[in-house]
């Protein structure tokens, strides 16, 4: 039996496994193996969720601290309520969506998880390249609104862009490391960056 059959049924495991726990996505069991590793969620946070549709990370979030967090989750795409949660329906790049989150939490967020993905085209390059201008934009994200010793979450599709975003990230964060969940697919190119310790740079 090959390595990708296993992955497969690992897939399918984790696709039946998120209908038993009543999870909007399988997505959340990778948040779930970021979180068991890092120990990044804790209650009395302010949590960003970036790209947040369906929800699944919120909703993982939220039962991991029972509720006890104050949880905003933005996305392009309607999100259908989750109780505890506060939803954002947009584009993170506008500046009263910005705006808005800052009115939540003004003095700054412990942790922002970004799983935003763009819409793929199949054509490699394109796509590794829109990711990385997805994860260039939640770290701007983070250079606004992470207060000094927050964490940071962040999905790329692994490309020759990779490395500078890593670069990047170990100039902003105490700790980057990439991390690589069972829970994502077999075929995905997908990799996670996590980040401790938020450094703010001194302005230019
Ligand atoms: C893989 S899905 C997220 C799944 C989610 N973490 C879950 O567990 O349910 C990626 C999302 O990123 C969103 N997205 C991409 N660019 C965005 C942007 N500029 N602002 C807000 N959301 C964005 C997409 O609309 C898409 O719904």
């Amino acid at each position: 039996m090959t390595k990708a059959w296993f992955k497969n049924r690992l897939n399918d495991h984790y696709l039946q496994k998120s209908r038993a726990d009543d999870y909007r996505s399988r997505a959340a069991y990778k948040l779930e193996e970021i979180d068991q590793k890092y120990r990044l969620i804790k209650p009395g946070m302010k949590i960003l969720d970036l790209g947040a549709a369906p929800g699944s990370w919120s909703q993982y979030a939220l039962r991991k601290v029972n509720g006890k967090a104050k949880i905003i989750a933005i996305d392009l795409l309607e999100i259908a309520p989750i109780d505890g949660v506060t939803i954002i329906k947009g584009d993170i790049r506008a500046p009263e969506n910005q705006a808005k989150i800052i009115e939540l939490a003004p003095n700054g967020l412990d942790l922002i998880l970004s799983d935003m993905a763009p819409d793929t085209t199949g054509v490699h390059y394109a796509d590794t390249e829109n990711s990385a201008l997805l994860v260039h934009l939640a770290l701007d994200i983070a250079e606004k609104l992470l207060r000094p010793g927050g964490n940071f979450v962040a999905k790329v599709f692994e490309g020759v862009e990779y490395q500078q975003l890593l670069q990047r990230t170990r100039k902003l964060f105490g700790f980057a490391k990439s991390f690589n969940p069972k829970a994502s697919l077999s075929r995905s190119r997908e990799i996670f960056m996590v980040a401790q310790d938020f450094k703010p740079q001194p302005s230019k």
